[in-house]
């Protein structure tokens, strides 16, 4: 959450920092700023409370100018939005611009020690404190990159801090603390720049060529960036050799493609996810899965007593599919619960546990401090992620990479269909290797997954239809997701897409439990959508879409093609193609993402950055 950017180089600054906010907005959009250090070395600050568009130049007059300077993109945590706690922040004499991703869990502390000693704040931040910090370290006569670690060795909890100083010359210094927040550092034909993300690079690719070398700051590692070069060091002021990496330009591109919005072309992509998700894992040929990056050699896998599958969000519905998955095919008892509810807990996991997190960021709070208490208890570790430089393929024994491509709209789409393509090539993988799926059913099962890509594809082909349903049902106030089984995740996911991007209240219910509760609240004002694919739970499902109709609800029901008898007790079936049972839950998917996007559309909501919302959630 939040993004940060800082450049340094002989370049303007100012657009290379706004086009560097622009593509980290999905991390975060309730004001903005930059501050820029111009040629008499005099540091110049820009705010708005909103979107990064508010610091465009045209709409600013003039921008100050500089190659010096650096910016956010705020997810606010203390203080409300507001231009007094935008970032960057400063210190009572205007020198130090700083810039934080994270929490300070101390702030209080440092704030009134600060104020004691005759500090002024202008902001509720957390962040304020920090600025005021190297102020002092300054003060007491420290060069600024010795006040910057000060600072830092001061700070209790996970943040990413980047500051500069009044002066041409700089430096930037960035640091890491604790696993949130991520820092990528590069430095490119005499120009350094840091930030969150990858996609902050590309306004400084395009104008070198060849691809920089890039570094990922560690928790604890603080990196000063000047014109010359980059230097590391711990928090001890021991300098580190990191071992850079090279980027490419698809590392950081970020395009709609032609499409109005993110999330549509995401979700328009899903083909290709599945297909790449798929990609030298599942062996069409010979029918067999392969999982290079799979942690424990076949012969460990027969020792399993347990997986447990965490996530948050979109991925801890994926994990709820997940464990029928394994259930099923692997017979191995599995549980899926929210990583922000298993971190707190003592859970009984061991050596024999298989913990499998899911994430598409790899950086959810949550979901890694739950990786780091699993380590802990001795689980091997397993994580299916999309951001391959993240803390959870760090932390994990081995990654599956869902290598959907950057996912920019921040409600999770085809990341989602991804984890689930993944789940269920390990869940055949740990059949197989159990013994419990013979090589004719691991064929079958491969077979069927080949599948998938083409329907998905043809589900796409009807997209558009979805803006009619949208328009007749899109004034609800209530929806209700039910679904049973795996259905029951599916329905929980529609309801969380419906709600982050329309703001409509929704709530995602297994369907058997609507009776006990949920149905006290059906009348012509709320409408139903019905999970109900063919499956051996349709005729249940159908019962309970009986029960709705009974008390004057609207129903929407997600049939499989050709299902005359269920779409007949319906106001609207939209259909999925005939498929294998496994596959439903993905093919279930795509018209619940469909129908949120275009009832946002009709309301006119955000659809890629909706209110209060951020693409990776770094804090607790
Ligand atoms: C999904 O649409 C949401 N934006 C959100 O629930 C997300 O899935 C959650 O924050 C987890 O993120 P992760 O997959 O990056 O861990």
């Amino acid at each position: 959450m939040c993004g940060i950017v800082g450049y340094v180089g002989q370049d303007d600054a100012w657009p290379i920092i706004y086009e560097g906010l622009k593509r980290l907005e999905y991390r975060g959009y309730d004001s903005a700023g930059i501050a820029v250090v111009d040629d008499t070395g005099a540091l110049h600050f820009r705010k708005t409370v909103g979107k990064v568009s508010g610091l465009d130049a045209s709409i600013l007059g003039a921008a100050p100018r500089g190659s010096l300077g650096l910016g956010h993109t705020r997810w606010a945590t203390h203080g409300a939005p507001s231009h007094a706690n935008a970032h960057p922040h400063t210190d009572c004499s205007s020198r130090v611009a700083l810039v934080h991703n994270g929490i300070v869990e101390n702030y209080l502390e440092l704030k009134r020690r600060l104020t004691a000693s005759g500090h002024v704040f202008q902001s509720e931040t957390d962040t304020e404190a920090l600025s005021h910090l190297v102020e002092e370290g300054l003060s007491l006569g420290l060069s600024f990159e010795e006040a910057f670690l000060r600072m830092g060795r001061m700070v209790k909890g996970s943040s990413a801090i980047t500051a500069t100083l009044q002066g041409e010359d700089g430096p930037i210094c960035a640091l890491r603390l604790g696993y949130a927040g991520g820092i990528v550092v590069a430095h490119h034909e005499g120009q350094g720049i840091v930030a969150s993300d990858l996609p902050a690079l590309l306004p400084v690719l395009e104008h070198g060529s060849g691809t920089p070398s890039v570094g990922f700051l560690e928790g604890g590692e603080m990196a000063v960036v000047s014109r010359d070069g980059v230097r590391y060091f711990d928090l001890d002021g021991n300098a580190i050799v990191k071992q850079p990496r090279r980027v490419s330009r698809d590392d950081v591109l970020v395009d709609k493609g032609g499409y109005r919005h993110f999330m549509l072309k995401e979700i328009m992509d899903q083909p290709q996810a599945m297909t790449a998700a798929l990609r030298d894992r599942a062996d069409f040929a010979n029918g067999r899965v392969e999982l290079p990056g799979f942690p424990l050699p076949p012969s460990a896998i027969g020792a399993l007593e347990r997986v447990v599958l965490i996530g948050c969000g979109t991925s801890l519905h994926a994990a709820q599919v997940g464990r029928h998955y394994i259930e099923r095919l692997a017979g191995i008892p599995a549980e899926a619960e929210s990583a922000s509810e298993f971190r707190y807990r003592d859970p009984l996991i061991g050596p024999r546990t298989l913990v499998v997190s899911i994430g598409q960021s790899g950086e959810t709070a949550d979901t890694v401090a739950a990786m780091h208490l699993a380590r802990e208890k001795g689980a091997t570790l397993l994580t299916i992620c999309n951001a391959e430089e993240s803390q959870a393929a760090r932390i994990a024994d081995g990654a599956l990479y869902m290598r959907a491509g950057l996912e920019v709209g921040v409600a999770s789409t085809k990341t989602f269909i991804s984890s689930l393509t993944i789940l269920h090539l390990l869940a055949i993988y740990l059949g197989h290797a159990r013994g419990r799926l013979d090589d004719a059913a691991t064929r079958r099962l491969v077979d069927e997954l080949s599948r998938g890509p083409g329907l998905i594809s043809d589900l796409l082909g009807e997209a558009d239809s979805y803006r009619d349903l949208a328009y007749r049902i899109g004034h609800y106030g209530n929806f209700l997701f039910l679904g049973r089984g795996a259905s029951a995740a599916i329905a929980a996911e529609g309801a969380l897409k419906l709600k982050e991007i329309s703001y409509i209240h929704a709530e995602g219910y297994p369907a058997g439990e609507m009776k006990h509760g949920p149905i006290a609240l059906i009348d012509p004002g709320m409408c139903t959508v019905a999970l109900a694919p063919n499956d051996v739970l349709r005729d249940k499902t159908l019962s309970n879409i009986k029960e709705v109709k009974a008390r004057h609800g609207v129903v929407v029901a997600v049939l499989t093609d050709g299902d005359d008898e269920a779409a007949s007790e319906v106001d609207y079936p939209l259909f999925i193609p005939e498929a294998p049972e496994l596959l439903q839950p993905i093919l279930t998917t795509v018209p619940l993402q469909l129908l949120s996007y275009h009832i946002a559309l009709m309301l006119g909501c955000d659809v890629d950055q909706p209110r209060n919302l951020a693409k990776s959630v770094t804090v607790e």
